[in-house]
C-alpha cells in the first residue's frame, strides 16, 4: 500500500494547501483516484451552505468495505488488520488478518441479510469494544445499512430516544461488556429500552460476558447461532452493495445546545476519502506500523481512527477493550511495549489522569517503538502536553493536537506529525481543503493574526456532515444559520502571530467532560425529571482531570430532609435518563436562580460562582432579583450545601 497523496514536507504542505484552495475539485478528484469506485463521479463537489446542500463525488458508486478490506487482500491478506487487547490482561489477545476480517464481515453480512436487514435500514449497535463490534459496523456498511453506534455508557432511555429518532428496527448488542473491574449488562439495558420501542424487529446478541440475559422468542437471536446458519465450506460470499457516494453511511448522535441529541449523518464517499486522507497525513502512517487509538468506537474518533481511516489505508489498528487505569495505571504502556505500537492517539483527560498516577507505572516499560503521539477531544493544557512529549515520547515523537468534531468526520486542524511545526496546546494549521475563519458576534470576519473569535469554516471538506437524521432544518439551524454562508463549529479560537490556531473551548451551552460532549440543557432536563426538583441550571467548571466538571444548581422541594440522599437521588435520575457519563460532579441546592427580566438564566454568573469566584460577579443590575446571586455565592462560600459525591 502506498499513499501518493501523503504530504512529507512543510513545503509540500504549503503547495497542497494552495493547490486545493485554487482548484478543490481537481485536488480531491486526484486524491479520490486512489480508491476503489464501482462507477466514477460526474462532479467532485456540488454545494451551498444556505440549504445546506453538500454533495461529494456525485454520480459515483462504491462500497467503503471494498476499500477497507477487499482491495487489500492481494497485498495484505495475511497482515494483521485488527489486534485486539482484552480488558483482562490474562485473557488471550486476538489478531484478525485482513483475510480473516473480510471473511467474518462477509459472514456477518449474510447474517444481517438473513435477519431481514436491507440497504437503507438503520441498525443500532450497542456493544463493548470487541472485534465483533468492528465486524458489525463493517457488515452494516457492506449490506448498505446505516449504522448508529451508541456508546456503552448511555442509559436505556438514551437508547430508546435514538432508536425512535432513527426508526431503527434492528439492534446488535452483547450480553454484557467488561470495563475495568466492572461488567456492564448491555442486553438488559437494551431490554429496558425496548419497552418503549415495539417497532424493533430483531436483536442480535453476541456472547461476551455470558451474563444471564432474557431472550425473547421471535425477536432475540444469538450471534453465534446465526453464524452457524450461514456457515459455508469454502469462503463465504457477500458482494458489497453498490452505494451512491452520497448515500448515508452512518448516524452518530451528539449533544448540542438544545435538550435532544442530534443524529449527525455522514455519507459514504466523502467520509471515506476524508477519514483516509487525514489518517495518512496527520499521523504520517507508514505501511506495517501499529496504530493504537484509545477511543471507544461509540464516539466519532473510534469510527474514523480505529475503523475506517486505518482499515482503508491497509493499516494495523489496535483495539482495546479496557480502561487506562485497570488493573493499574500502566496499562497503556504495557500495550505499547507488548505490541510495539508506533502511533498512540489518546485524549488529554487520559494523559492528565495517568500523569496524576506518577512515574512508577512507566518503570520497565519499553516505549521505544513509538513514533507519533496524538491527542483529541478537548484542549490540551501545556503541562499535560509536555508530560506526554517528555515521558511517553522521550522527546523524539511529534505530538499531533488534532482538532475536529463529530460533524467534521475527521481532523480539520492539526499539525502533520514531524512534517509541519508543532506548538504545545495549539492545533496549529488547517489541513488542505480546510478554510477556517474567526468571526465576531455579528458574524463579521476578524482578519489578521493575534486575534480571537468564533471558529467557522468557509468551504466544505469531503468529511463534512450532510444532515441531521430526519430533520434537515435542524442541521441548517444548528450549523449554517448563525453566520451567513459559514459552517459554525461552536468553538472559540485564537490565531497567534504565525497564523496558528488554538481552540479555547465551546462558546455554546455544550460541556466537554473527559472529552465527551454533553449539552447543559440535556443534563438540566434529566435533573428536572426528578420528582423533587423544581428547576435547575447546569454549567461547567474547570476540573483537573476531566477538563470540565458538571456543576448543577438545583431548586429542590422534595420531602427528604437529608441533602446527601437528595443528591444521590438526583444523580441516580441523571444516570437513568442519560447515563453515568452525565452525572453532575457537584450539586448546590439554591432557593432561586439568577434570571433576567425576560426569564433567561444568566449562566455567566453561575459559571463564575462554580469556578469559585464569589465577589467579582460582573453586572447583576439586569437581573430580576439580584439578591439571588448573593445568596448563591454566600452558600458557595459557606460550603455547607456542597458535598461532592464522586
Ligand atoms: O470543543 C471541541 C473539542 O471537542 C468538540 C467536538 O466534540 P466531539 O464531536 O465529541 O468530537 C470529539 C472528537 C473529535 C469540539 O467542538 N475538541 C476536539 N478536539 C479538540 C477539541 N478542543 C481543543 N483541541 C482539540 N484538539
Amino acid at each position: 500500500m502506498s499513499y501518493p497523496y501523503q504530504i512529507t514536507s512543510y513545503e509540500q504542505y504549503n503547495q497542497a494547501y494552495a493547490s486545493c484552495e485554487k482548484d478543490p475539485q481537481a485536488f480531491w478528484g486526484s486524491v479520490a483516484e486512489h480508491f476503489r469506485w464501482k462507477k466514477k463521479w460526474n462532479k467532485v463537489l456540488d454545494w451551498n451552505f444556505r440549504e445546506p446542500k453538500i454533495e461529494w463525488f456525485s454520480g459515483a458508486t462504491m462500497n467503503i468495505t471494498e476499500n477497507c478490506l477487499d482491495r487489500h487482500i492481494e497485498e495484505l491478506g495475511n497482515k494483521p488488520a485488527i489486534i485486539w487487547e482484552p480488558n483482562d490482561p490474562e485473557e488471550h489477545h486476538r489478531i484478525l488478518t485482513y483475510k480473516e476480517l473480510l471473511f467474518k464481515v462477509k459472514q456477518f453480512s449474510n447474517v444481517l441479510k438473513n435477519n431481514g436487514v436491507k440497504k437503507g435500514d438503520r441498525v443500532c449497535i450497542y456493544m463493548g469494544m470487541i472485534p465483533e463490534l468492528a465486524i458489525a459496523v463493517l457488515a452494516c456498511a457492506r449490506v448498505g445499512a446505516i449504522h448508529s453506534v451508541v456508546f456503552g455508557g448511555f442509559s436505556s432511555q438514551s437508547i430508546a430516544d435514538r432508536l425512535q429518532d432513527a426508526k431503527a428496527e434492528f439492534i446488535i448488542t452483547c450480553d454484557g461488556a467488561y470495563r475495568g473491574a466492572k461488567d456492564i449488562p448491555l442486553k438488559s439495558v437494551i431490554d429496558d429500552a425496548l419497552i418503549a420501542c415495539p417497532f424493533v424487529k430483531r436483536v442480535i446478541v453476541c456472547t461476551r460476558t455470558r451474563t444471564p440475559v432474557s431472550m425473547i422468542k421471535g425477536r432475540d437471536v444469538w450471534w453465534e447461532d446465526e453464524i452457524k446458519k450461514v456457515e459455508t465450506h469454502g469462503n463465504p460470499d457477500f458482494p458489497a452493495e453498490e452505494m451512491d457516494a452520497n448515500d448515508m453511511l452512518f448516524i452518530l448522535y451528539t449533544s448540542g445546545s438544545t435538550g435532544k441529541p442530534k443524529g449527525v449523518v455522514h455519507a459514504c464517499g466523502g467520509y471515506m476519502v476524508w477519514a483516509n486522507y487525514t489518517f495518512v497525513n496527520v499521523f504520517q502512517y507508514k505501511p506495517g506500523q501499529v496504530h493504537f487509538c484509545t477511543a471507544d468506537i461509540g464516539w466519532i474518533t473510534g469510527h474514523s481512527y480505529i475503523i475506517y481511516g486505518p482499515l482503508s489505508a491497509g493499516a494495523t489498528t489496535l483495539m482495546f477493550e479496557g480502561i487506562p487505569t485497570w488493573p493499574d495505571a500502566g496499562r497503556f504502556w504495557n500495550i505499547v511495549d507488548r505490541y510495539k505500537v508506533d502511533i498512540l492517539y489518546t485524549a488529554p483527560t487520559a494523559i492528565r489522569s495517568l500523569m496524576a498516577y506518577g512515574m512508577d507505572y512507566l518503570v520497565g516499560k519499553d516505549l521505544s517503538s513509538l513514533k507519533v503521539l496524538g491527542t483529541v477531544g478537548e484542549p490540551i493544557n501545556e503541562e499535560a502536553w509536555h508530560w506526554y512529549h517528555k515521558n511517553i515520547g522521550k522527546e523524539k515523537c511529534p505530538v499531533v493536537d488534532t482538532w475536529w468534531q463529530t460533524e467534521t468526520g475527521g481532523v480539520l486542524i492539526s499539525n502533520l506529525a514531524g512534517v509541519t511545526p508543532e506548538k504545545p496546546s495549539f492545533a496549529t494549521l488547517p489541513l488542505p481543503g480546510v478554510h477556517p475563519c474567526l468571526v465576531d458576534e455579528n458574524g463579521k470576519e476578524i482578519t489578521g493574526n493575534n486575534v480571537s473569535g468564533n471558529l467557522c469554516m468557509k468551504f466544505p471538506w469531503p468529511g463534512i456532515l450532510r444532515t441531521t437524521y430526519g430533520d434537515h432544518e435542524r442541521c441548517r439551524l444548528n450549523y449554517f444559520s448563525t453566520y451567513e454562508n459559514l459552517y459554525f463549529t461552536g468553538d472559540g479560537c485564537l490565531r497567534d502571530e504565525n497564523g496558528f490556531y488554538r481552540i479555547t473551548g465551546r462558546v455554546d451551552d455544550v460541556l466537554n467532560v473527559s472529552g465527551h460532549r454533553i449539552g447543559t440543557a440535556e443534563v438540566e432536563n434529566a435533573i428536572n425529571m426528578h420528582a423533587g426538583v423544581v428547576e435547575s441550571a447546569v454549567v461547567g467548571y474547570p476540573h483537573d482531570i476531566k477538563g470540565q466538571g458538571i456543576y448543577a444548581y438545583v431548586i429542590y422541594n422534595g420531602h427528604h430532609g437529608d441533602e446527601t440522599l437528595a443528591r444521590q437521588d438526583i444523580i441516580q435520575t441523571v444516570t437513568r435518563i442519560i447515563g453515568p457519563i452525565a452525572k453532575p460532579d457537584k450539586i448546590q441546592f439554591v432557593t432561586g436562580l439568577p434570571k433576567t427580566r425576560s426569564g433567561k438564566i444568566m449562566r455567566r454568573i453561575l459559571r463564575k460562582i462554580a469556578e469559585g469566584e464569589t465577589t467579582n460577579l460582573g453586572d447583576t443590575t439586569t437581573l430580576l432579583d439580584p439578591g439571588v446571586v448573593e445568596q448563591i455565592a454566600g452558600l458557595r462560600i459557606k460550603g455547607t450545601l456542597i458535598r461532592i459525591k464522586d
